[in-house]
């Protein structure tokens, strides 16, 4: 099995890389080579099969011919510019989410293989008038340009299954908490600092009340769900290729609360409480609820606790 990843030099496509790695099969069978792409060379990663990364745009079609015409069986398209940065910058969204999307669809149909491809879209789709919890098959109503750039990803992974150039699935991924590293251009990154940098020794403010639901997931648990969804019968999906990623509500304080649970109480010491509107303004656009069902009936996973979360982050990611 050969298998690609765009965006694989971010946050997911290095765990993804990784977890594929040990894991060393995919669909049954060994995993022979695995590309990695991204807009700057993505680290590399130790593996028992040959890895290769490169710097590519996915915004460039030219680019894309050279990762499609070794017909890889297995794509994660996880490349994109996160809320903040397209909601900043129109153009850059649509160059990269919507144009660049496009691109690695063409590039599937070019590779002529029809290969499973994971698409990485984003609990972003759903906003507006839609209810306060969100249940399979509800209307997408968007409120940013980026949920707006992956919900017409979605509609195109439907479309490119149904004419079987590829083979899709799509995941409305919650915030995933706690990212590590440094906090990027998401609406969402406090929901990550909050966490992250305080059990780090330094700073961070949340620019929400602690009474604030967020819809959220581990990054154990999207890169096993993430894994999970190449590996699902295409068919059991449905004609709508998009699911609602299961995942857990829990308020700003609950998770400060099982955070100090597992860390001790320094770390919310070092959170502020100012607020931000532009932030606030987006961030209390997303819903908070959701019934997954039929994420759970396809056999994707969801986070007992935020506790484990953070007992993961301090395993997995803590800078020490
Ligand atoms: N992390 C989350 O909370 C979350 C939630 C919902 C959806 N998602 C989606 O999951 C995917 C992965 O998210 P992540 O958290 O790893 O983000 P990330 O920003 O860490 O990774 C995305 C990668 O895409 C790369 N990229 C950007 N423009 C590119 C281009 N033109 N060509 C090639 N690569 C390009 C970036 O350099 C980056 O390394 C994204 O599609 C994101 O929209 C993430």
């Amino acid at each position: 099995m050969r298998v690609l990843i765009t965006g694989g030099g971010g946050f997911l496509g290095q765990k993804l890389a990784h977890a594929l790695a040990a894991r060393g099969t995919i669909l049954g069978e060994s995993i022979s080579a695995m590309e990695l792409i991204d807009v700057l060379p993505p680290a590399e990663v130790d593996a028992n099969f040959p890895i290769s990364v490169h710097a590519r745009d996915i915004s460039d079609p030219a680019l894309l011919v050279e990762s499609f015409s070794h017909k890889p069986d297995v794509v994660w398209h996880l490349a994109a510019v996160v809320s903040g940065a397209a909601e900043a910058d129109l153009d850059l969204g649509m160059r990269v989410n919507l144009q660049g999307t496009l691109n690695v669809f063409e590039g599937a149909r070019f590779a002529g293989n029809c290969p499973v491809l994971v698409y990485a879209s984003s609990w972003a789709a759903h906003g507006g008038e839609e209810p306060v919890t969100i249940e399979d098959g509800i209307e997408l109503n968007p409120q940013t340009s980026y949920g707006t750039q992956k919900v017409i990803g979605e509609l195109l992974l439907n479309d490119y299954t149904r004419r079987n150039l590829l083979d899709g699935r799509g995941l409305r991924l919650p915030t995933v908490s706690i990212r590590p590293g440094k906090a990027n251009a998401a609406a969402s990154s406090f929901m990550s600092s909050i966490f992250r940098d305080t059990m780090q020794g330094e700073a961070s403010n949340c620019p929400v009340s602690r009474d604030f639901p967020i819809w959220h997931t581990a990054p154990r648990t999207v890169v096993n769900n993430l894994i999970h969804a190449a590996e699902v019968e295409g068919n059991a999906f449905g004609t709508n290729r998009n699911i609602n990623l299961p995942g857990r509500t829990d308020s700003v304080g609950d998770m400060i609360d099982a955070m100090t649970e597992v860390f001790g109480a320094e770390a919310e010491e070092r959170i502020t409480w100012d607020s931000d509107p532009v932030i606030e303004k987006i961030v209390k656009g997303w819903r908070a609820y959701c019934k997954p069902l039929n994420g759970q009936r396809l056999g994707f996973k969801t986070d007992q606790s935020f506790a484990d979360t953070v007992r993961w982050f301090l395993e997995d990611d803590i800078r020490r």
